[in-house]
């Protein structure tokens, strides 16, 4: 069986890595991460599990941990957030309720990650080839929602 797509440690570097964590530390969500939270919790978060494919240092899912999901899991294609997401869960206490996976694409091995009630996909779907597969995927792994962004359109 193929592994999943390479060249995303490259292209998504610790450098890149750090710059997100350093605008969250100061800024806290992008606008289009904060829209993507807040639908989130329209559907409701109290409670849920998340499941964000791509997620990078984790944002999203330590607000979404903040206002009562009961449990985060990220996928992501790059390790080099890995350093940074760990910090911010420390920082905010949150490395108890959140798993971070590596290495694992949901479209080509599906059965690798649970399901959970709210799958998110935030500026993830423009950077994937197949974006039918992935969202396909999501949607298959989303008991209550699938939530996405594509910056083209302004996200
Ligand atoms: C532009 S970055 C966005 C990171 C983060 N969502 C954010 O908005 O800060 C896109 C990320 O999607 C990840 N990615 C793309 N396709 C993926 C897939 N099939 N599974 C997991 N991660 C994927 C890449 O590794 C990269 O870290």
């Amino acid at each position: 069986m193929p592994g999943p797509p390479s060249g995303y440690d490259r292209e998504f570097d610790d450098r890149f890595a750090r710059r997100l964590a350093r605008e969250y530390r100061r800024d806290g969500l992008t606008a289009s991460a904060q829209l993507i939270l807040d639908f989130a919790a329209s559907v409701g978060l109290e409670g849920a599990s998340v499941l964000e494919i791509g997620g990078g240092i984790g944002d999203i899912q330590l607000e979404a941990l903040k206002r009562g999901a009961a449990h985060t899991t990220n996928v992501e294609l790059s390790s080099a957030y890995e350093p940074e997401a760990a910090r911010l869960l420390d920082e905010a206490g949150l490395r108890g309720r959140a798993t971070r996976v590596l290495g694992v694409d949901v479209a080509g091995e599906p059965e690798a990650v649970e399901p959970a009630d709210i799958v998110v996909l935030h500026r993830v779907v423009c950077c994937y080839p197949d974006y039918r597969g992935l969202l396909g995927a999501a949607a298959d792994h989303g008991r209550r929602a699938v939530v996405f962004s594509h910056p083209g359109h302004g996200l």
